[in-house]
């Protein structure tokens, strides 16, 4: 099948060269001209395990390639949109200027029986705009317009899309969602559950399912609160609650609050959708504001560790992407730590595997460290923010060497007290007892 893919952004490089692996013949097509320029020569834009090794090997095989004209656009039975939708300034909605643009831009050359996918994250009613455009602009054409969301997990892309828990495929035309099956075939050894919904409700499914996992995030971070005030344990009784199969285990660790490039922007969306309607969605308002204050507040746990107060001390900060495997640090929560610490008076050393590059214009006044232990060097105290796999076995007694006063703060709960107790560190997680 001839895929065309508009944007090569993080869904659409992602999405492209599983595509192409699957064995169809893809084009990704963006406008930014160093981009494309910098893919063809096998460099990769993103941080993203596997993804190197995927482009290269389809690039090699003839199966994927990268482009700024989309004059190439016509040969494709299915043109996926897959261009960024951030959250618009002002008033928190998506903004969807890139994708009507890009609309506009490929309908003078698509294929009269193309079949147009968005796999970006848009509010409900989009796929409704674009048929709009493309009957102004195409009359002629028999184009469908289909929604195919992309639920991939940063730092577990490749994985996410080659093995999905579902396929949500939003189209009520039969040739569309024909197309679309063929796309997924390759997957359907593994029997993956497709499910065929209308397109409104398939642009739902997407912000439903964000929504309910930031839900389900914000819940343990408030129990985790009550765990610290009532003396239990976060990490037992998350244990307790998801061996429930009603409730699950996944998105049950507390944490500092959620941050990347979906679940504050979705949740801010849907939120802007159903005020649009008319609709209260009160649990996902509460959500979102309770997110957005824990991440500054988690400064206080730093403070509290320090005997009320970081002024004119050193705080060593280890992890500044918003998870690990990952080198984005959009919505991070290491960022209102940060900013709430340099409020404080505190210095802020900083280290992160992969993110600091993308840090620096963030966050400007950090002094940007070469290791854990670098960072650690003179601090008073080291804050784990990110659970990056080299950040959960540090050599505990290098660090105490290093550093001016041996205190953790520990925003992932990687460590184990006991052990903590045992380095001899003053000790505290979320949600649970520390060391003094
Ligand atoms: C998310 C969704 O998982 C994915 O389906 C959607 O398509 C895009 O948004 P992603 O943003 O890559 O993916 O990250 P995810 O692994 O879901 O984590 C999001 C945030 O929640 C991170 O900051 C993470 O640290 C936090 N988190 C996650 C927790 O604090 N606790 C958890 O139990 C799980």
């Amino acid at each position: 099948m001839r895929v065309t893919m508009i944007g090569a952004g993080y869904v659409g490089l992602v999405s492209g060269a599983c595509f192409a692996d699957f064995g169809h013949q893809v084009t990704c097509i963006d406008k930014d001209v160093g981009k494309v320029a910098a893919l063809n020569r096998g460099e990769i834009p993103i941080f993203e395990p596997g993804l190197a090794d995927l482009v290269e090997a389809n690039m090699r095989q003839g199966r994927l390639e990268f482009a700024v004209d989309t004059s190439r656009v016509g040969k494709a039975e299915a043109v996926f949109i897959a261009v960024g939708t951030p959250s618009r300034r002002g008033d928190g909605h998506a903004d969807l200027s890139f994708v009507y643009d890009a609309v506009r831009e490929i309908a003078p050359q698509l294929d009269a029986a193309a079949v147009v996918v968005t796999k970006s994250t848009v509010p409900v009613g989009t796929g409704d705009e674009i048929e709009h455009i493309l009957r102004q602009k195409r009359p002629d054409a028999e184009i469908q317009v289909v929604s195919n969301p992309e639920f991939l997990r940063e730092g577990a892309a490749i994985q996410d899309f080659k093995h999905p828990d579902r396929i949500v495929v939003g189209a009520d035309d039969t040739r569309a969602r024909a197309v679309l099956a063929e796309i997924y075939r390759p997957l359907y050894l593994n029997t993956p559950p497709i499910i065929y919904v209308s397109r409104r409700t398939a642009e739902l499914i997407k912000y439903a399912s964000n929504a309910f996992l930031a839900t389900k995030i914000t819940f343990i971070n408030e129990i985790a609160d009550l765990c610290e005030a009532v003396g239990a344990d976060v990490q037992e009784v998350a244990r307790g609650m998801g061996l429930d199969n009603r409730i699950g285990a996944k998105f049950l660790h507390a944490g500092p609050g959620f941050g990347g490039s979906c679940f504050p922007k979705d949740t801010s969306a849907l939120l802007k959708t159903a005020q649009d309607r008319g609709v209260a969605l009160r649990i996902v308002e509460t959500v979102f504001a309770v997110n957005e204050q824990r991440k500054r507040a988690m400064a206080r746990k730093v403070v509290a560790a320090l005997e009320g107060s970081v002024r004119g001390k050193t705080v060593a900060v280890l992890g500044l992407t918003f998870k690990p495997n990952t080198d984005d640090t959009r919505d991070s929560p290491a960022i209102p730590l940060i900013t709430a610490l340099h409020d404080l008076g505190a210095t802020v050393r900083g280290y992160d595997p992969a993110g600091m590059e993308q840090a620096k214009p963030l966050l400007p006044a950090v002094h940007y460290c070469c290791s854990a232990y670098d960072a650690a060097a003179g601090a008073d105290a080291v804050v784990i923010a990110t659970e990056w796999e080299q950040f959960r076995a540090l050599d505990l007694a290098r660090l105490k060497g290093v550093m001016a006063r041996p205190v953790i703060v520990d925003l992932r709960n990687i460590y184990r007290t006991e052990e903590m107790k045992r380095a001899k560190f003053r000790y505290v997680g979320v949600g649970r007892a520390g060391v003094d």
